[in-house]
């Protein structure tokens, strides 16, 4: 028997979560009215950022945000975007122009656009990413800045749009410094400029905000979740309630509004389980006054359990594959609906039903392709390496990419798990960071998994121990190590023994080792396929005697470019830990984790 319990929302840590998620950004805007903005800009290259300062290295009110044009032909301007190059956007700068492939620095970015302004409606301009640090000027005045390369951002430009021509300048600035996140030192290409869609996002004033909709943790067949309304207005009854449809479902009812706008439900149904052999997604409609919001949604439940990952309720094993957000189709950042696919495809062709989306938050079609070709997803924020984790101003830009992350992905099935950090050096400092955001990540989400990747083990004669107390933390412990490449040599590790303290389930988030497609030799020649086969054949069978562990994400799917990998005529700048090289072409090793992944699937 169908039961409904509608009940306004609970003041309280609600309200403090719904206003820290709310600050950030309106949920959905692929589903909201909007102007594209993806297309050719024109972009200044401005190293010195003389566009921002004047000679006495103070903030200048001529830079070029003014975008001025001469009056008259004594008028002195030297710049003109109009006569300036061209930049794709979404696109990172590197690749587009040789000249930009090492540039660090100031791009400056331009573009008109014109809209019929209307008064009911509010205006906001959206951001999928931009890398690193942005400052929006619109019609020559600043709008508002984001720092952070890899999640979303939107600045609310009713006041200041108008009717006809815009002018929207953004300074994207992607020098790297110690006190960011990530820090100076990655092994990944600093990829700059505008990466993702820009969008003018138009609604109506009073409008759905944001919304989580899932199965409930604790009860059998209810799904349950919540939606939050802005300039919810308190006079006309209509305006009272928000209509939440699931017509798959038979369901459309109106859940009645507190007087914050928020609501909160719990519906008896019994949904088809999203899973990765049956990736079932659910429409999902959301009416409020003039407001409707479609999405796509998937239920399941995620727990562990001992040593256990339990997916709707059966233990899992994660085979998976690691993944940079680099484009199979071109070089650079990698943000189109088809390079997810293609990226996606090449992992389900390996026999993956996981993949670890490294290091940073991937696009939203990255992650909304996993939902619809059901991948499980290992989604992560850039605390990589060693941070600067006695600094609380570096604590909060963590914390502000965290919660832009899980404000964007909470609806999306495919992701199981929320990573925290990729191989930070342990220290209490650390710990207390660490520790802080897997608290914060638990208050976002409660229905997700934590996890981390971790790479100091210690060595008790001979048998590896996980024991880094960010382990007792972390709902899922991700393990990095590379034995037969960074320590021992590949056929030593096959007898390696592991043992762990936690009685917790344990992913090996990292192994694999270089080889140039192509250059084959005896397997003790490092850089040759063969090497890296024998790697994955050794790793694999140390694999087979790790009895508390519960899946893998092989570092790495495709070759990646990296400022860290120099060696001439082997590496020129790209990682090849890929079991693709970077032009898509399989190594040995792609072939080895392959038949091992049809093998597990069959277990
Ligand atoms: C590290 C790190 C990766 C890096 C890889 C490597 O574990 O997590 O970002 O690319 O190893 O050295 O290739």
């Amino acid at each position: 028997m169908r039961y409904l319990k509608l009940t306004a929302f609970l003041l309280g840590a609600c309200v403090a979560l719904t206003n820290a998620i709310a600050d950030i950004a309106i949920q959905n805007p692929d589903s909201r009215n909007a102007i594209i903005l993806d297309g050719r800009w024109d972009t200044i290259i401005d190293p010195y950022e003389n566009g921002y300062y004047n000679h006495r290295y103070e903030e200048s009110d001529k830079g070029y945000f003014k975008n001025a044009k001469p009056a008259n032909p004594s008028d002195l301007v030297e710049y003109d975007f109009a006569r300036s190059p061209k930049l794709n956007v979404p696109g990172d700068w590197n690749t587009q122009d040789e000249k930009l492939f090492l540039y660090e620095g100031t791009i400056w970015y331009h573009r008109d656009f014109d809209i019929g302004k209307k008064t009911d409606q509010k205006y906001a301009i959206y951001f999928g990413a931009v890398n690193y640090h942005a400052t929006v000027y619109l019609n020559g005045k600043k709008v508002d800045v984001h720092e952070g390369g890899f999640t979303p951002f939107q600045f609310d430009i009713s006041e200041q749009v108008k009717s006809g021509v815009n002018s929207l300048v953004v300074k994207v600035d992607n020098h790297r410094e110690r006190d960011q996140i990530p820090t100076v030192n990655t092994d990944w290409w600093n990829y700059g400029g505008i990466t993702r869609s820009v969008k003018v996002l138009q609604y109506p004033k009073a409008h759905i905000q944001d919304y989580f909709v899932q199965l409930s943790k604790t009860e059998e067949g209810v799904l349950e979740g919540w939606v939050k309304v802005e300039n919810f207005s308190k006079e006309n009854a209509d305006a009272q309630k928000v209509e939440l449809r699931i017509p798959e479902l038979n369901i459309s009812q109106k859940i009645p509004l507190n007087k914050n706008g928020e609501a909160k439900f719990e519906i008896a149904t019994k949904p088809i389980l999203w899973s990765p052999e049956s990736p079932k997604l659910y429409t999902v409609d959301l009416h409020y006054m003039q407001d409707v919001v479609h999405d796509k949604i998937g239920f399941r439940s995620i727990q562990v359990q001992g040593e256990n990952i339990l997916l709707n309720g059966k233990s899992v094993f994660l085979r998976g594959i690691s993944i940079h957000e680099e484009s199979p189709l071109h070089a650079g950042r990698a943000w189109s609906e088809e390079d997810a696919r293609i990226l996606l495809t090449w992992a389900k062709e390996l026999g993956c039903n996981f993949v670890r989306l490294a290091h940073y938050p991937h696009s939203e079609s990255m992650v909304r392709m996993a939902d619809q070709m059901g991948l499980l997803v290992w989604s992560e924020i850039p605390v990589y390496w060693t941070v600067l984790f006695n600094n609380p101003t570096v604590y909060s830009k963590a914390e502000n990419q965290l919660e832009e992350m899980i404000s964007r992905d909470k609806n999306r099935a495919s992701i199981i798990m929320w990573s925290m950090a990729n191989e930070t050096p342990n220290s209490p400092a650390r710990l207390k960071f660490i520790g802080q955001l897997a608290q914060k990540a638990r208050e976002l989400d409660s229905t997700r998994l934590i996890t981390a990747a971790l790479d100091t083990q210690s060595d008790e004669n001979g048998v590896k121990a996980i024991d880094d107390p960010l382990s007792s933390i972390v709902d899922v412990i991700g393990v990095n190590s590379y034995c037969g490449w960074y320590a021992a040599t590949p056929g030593s590790c096959a007898s390696l023994k592991w043992v762990s303290r936690y009685r917790k389930p344990v992913i090996m988030s990292e192994f694999g080792a270089d080889a140039l497609q192509g250059l084959h030799g005896d397997k003790a020649q490092r850089w040759t396929e063969e090497y890296q086969a024998d790697v994955y054949n050794n790793n694999l069978a140390m694999i087979d005697n790790m009895s508390f562990l519960r899946g893998l994400s092989p570092w790495i799917l495709k070759d990646f470019r990296s400022p860290r990998r120099p060696l001439p005529a082997v590496q020129d700048f790209w990682n090849r830990k890929g079991l693709l090289s970077d032009k898509g072409i399989k190594k040995k090793s792609w072939y080895i984790l392959h038949d091992y992944y049809m093998k597990k699937a069959g277990d």
